[in-house]
């Protein structure tokens, strides 16, 4: 007996140390050899930025991409210089996407605006001057004090939400977008994804005139949608209206080619066709071994390899990743939800001012029309912008939103005379319609969905936010840190951990 108890003894003491030390020691499970990460905008470099901070120098991180690195984030030429096409503007809160900047060495200047004026499609309700008191004074006798409660209302929730960098400077991850939101702002936050934008200002109050004519312009201008958008992107959305926006000196793409390098990440060009879970023998512990095969196809035809953790960095709309994923049990749902198309169209030339009635032309010194609802309307905004070089040394340059692209009669009407323009056609963000199902984050084991978090909205800091919860959830899940996934009240942690 004694004899034996001797003998157990170490193996129960070693056996207790394994356990004990379990939740805090990654040593006790073999790290990662291979992440695959699919897509190569903003949110699938910086979550190869991230993976590379957790998981370190040794782990292979391959980067498919079939088509540019930086998705959404692209520039487009117009007579020998480039303009932003897809996600243009940063906000100065945006945390992540300033850090990327710094550390990148990239300059960032802020964006020049000019006046701004609101269209319905038979006169302006609401036009800016070049005097700051009057605009302010004509806010006042138009919407009394809505607009001063909006820029409190929206600024009261931006402050919750920036609690989302404390929790993730100190590494804690989320296993659900629902769940994130909840713990940056309460049942509050999860109300705002359940109701539209209209119905939340409505509760607060917020008047019906002042949210169609200055709320709902800025939904269009920013998602193609007015305000039958979820709450939550409808006040990220407000908040784009700010002043001290800024973009990339250069694109803003420069940031995603910067943080593939940073990353030591490798570039696989190619489309990935499917995913598919494989189990394999491990010859030394005689265990089972989970991995994901990427099948993609390259100029070198269709190849395939394992991952032992697979981030999915795109949409899954069928019309623009088109992935099939094969036995997994259970399956995995179609992620397919509509997305919205804009098209982008830039155009070197004079805006017609009498179109939008105007009679001398030489009055218009507008460089921005946003626009109501109305049927009869065929663009979401207009407005000019700057090359993404030499900002100050374009040619006038109109972009123009539209759900449709634009026909040559509506290029007449709203053109005097163009030189030349370009088209950029996207499937640009999520159709939303509250109340919004957020896919999930974990779509198996060790497969995560950086794209979930465009249905709460759809943003480049969002993109990235959402790419550092998914790399600290992958590292956490791998190494069984459950302490550090999901926790409550840490708002009320962390204030008094320093
Ligand atoms: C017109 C427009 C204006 C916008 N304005 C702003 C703005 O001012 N401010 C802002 O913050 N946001 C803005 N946005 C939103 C912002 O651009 C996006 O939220 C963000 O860029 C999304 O980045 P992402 O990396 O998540 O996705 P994406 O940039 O779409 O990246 C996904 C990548 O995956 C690749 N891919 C897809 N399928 C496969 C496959 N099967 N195999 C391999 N690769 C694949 C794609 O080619 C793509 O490069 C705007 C978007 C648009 C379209
Ligand atoms: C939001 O709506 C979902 C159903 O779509 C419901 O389950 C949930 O309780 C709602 N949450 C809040 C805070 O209203
Ligand atoms: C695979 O890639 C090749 C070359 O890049 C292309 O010609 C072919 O159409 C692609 N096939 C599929 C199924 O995408
Ligand atoms: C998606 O891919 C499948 C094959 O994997 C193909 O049959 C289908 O046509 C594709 N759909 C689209 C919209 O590209
Ligand atoms: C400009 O707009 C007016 C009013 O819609 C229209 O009559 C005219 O044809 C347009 N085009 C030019 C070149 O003036």
């Amino acid at each position: 007996m004694a004899a034996a108890a001797a003998r157990l003894l170490p193996l129960l003491l070693l056996a207790c140390l394994w356990r004990g030390a379990a939740p805090g020691t990654p040593e006790l499970r073999r790290p990662p050899a291979r992440i695959g990460v699919i897509g190569a905008g903003i949110g699938g470099t910086s979550v190869a930025y991230f993976l590379r901070q957790k998981f370190g120098k040794d782990v292979r991180i391959d980067v498919f991409e079939r088509g540019e690195v930086g998705g959404r984030l692209a520039s487009i030429n117009l007579e020998g210089k480039y303009y932003e096409a897809g996600g243009s503007v940063i906000h100065p809160l945006n945390l992540h996407m300033k850090h990327f900047v710094k550390e990148l060495g990239l300059s960032a200047p802020l964006c020049q605006g000019g006046l701004m004026g609101v269209y319905n499609g038979d006169e302006f309700v609401f036009e800016e001057s070049s005097w700051y008191i009057w605009n302010f004074l004509k806010l006042i006798w138009h919407y009394g004090l809505n607009a001063l409660r909006m820029y409190m209302w929206v600024e009261e929730i931006l402050d919750k939400f920036m609690r989302i960098y404390r929790y993730q400077s100190h590494d804690y991850a989320f296993s659900s977008n629902e769940g994130l939101l909840h713990a940056l702002g309460g049942a509050d936050f999860i109300q705002l994804l359940n109701q539209t934008i209209d119905e939340s200002m409505q509760k607060a109050s917020f008047s019906q005139k002042f949210i169609n004519e200055m709320v709902t312009p800025v939904m269009r201008v920013n998602y193609g949608q007015g305000t039958s958008i979820n709450g939550f992107v409808g006040v990220v959305s407000l908040a784009g209206a700010d002043s001290g926006l800024w973009s990339v000196e250069g694109g803003n793409k420069l940031v995603c080619t910067g943080l593939l390098s940073a990353s030591k990440a490798q570039l696989i060009p190619g489309t990935v066709i499917s995913l598919e879970e494989k189990t394999r023998q491990n010859g030394r512990s005689g265990g089972t071994m989970k991995q994901y095969e990427v099948l993609y196809n390259s100029t070198a035809g269709r190849t395939s390899d394992l991952y032992d953790i697979i981030l999915i960095a795109t949409p899954l709309h069928r019309k623009i990743a088109n992935i099939t994923f094969r036995n997994f049990k259970p399956p995995i749902p179609d992620f397919s939800s509509p997305y919205q198309q804009t098209v982008a169209t830039f155009v070197h030339g004079h805006i017609n001012a009498s179109f939008f009635g105007y009679q001398d032309p030489s009055q218009f010194l507008l460089s921005a029309i946003f626009t109501t609802e109305n049927p009869k309307l065929f663009i979401s905004s207009i407005g000019i912008v700057s090359p993404v070089q030499d900002k100050l040394l374009g040619p006038p340059v109109w972009k123009v939103f539209s759900p449709q692209p634009l026909t040559k009669e509506q290029m007449n009407m709203l053109f005097s005379s163009y030189d030349s323009m370009a088209v950029k056609k996207w499937l640009a963000y999520p159709h939303y319609s509250p109340p919004e199902k957020v896919p999930p984050v974990i779509l198996h084991d060790q497969m995560y969905f950086v794209n979930s978090i465009e249905w709460v909205a759809s943003a480049m800091e969002m993109s990235a936010i959402s790419a550092k919860n998914a790399a600290l959830l992958a590292y956490h899940r791998w190494y069984n840190k459950e302490d550090m996934i999901d926790q409550e009240d840490l708002h009320e942690r962390l204030k008094t951990e320093l």
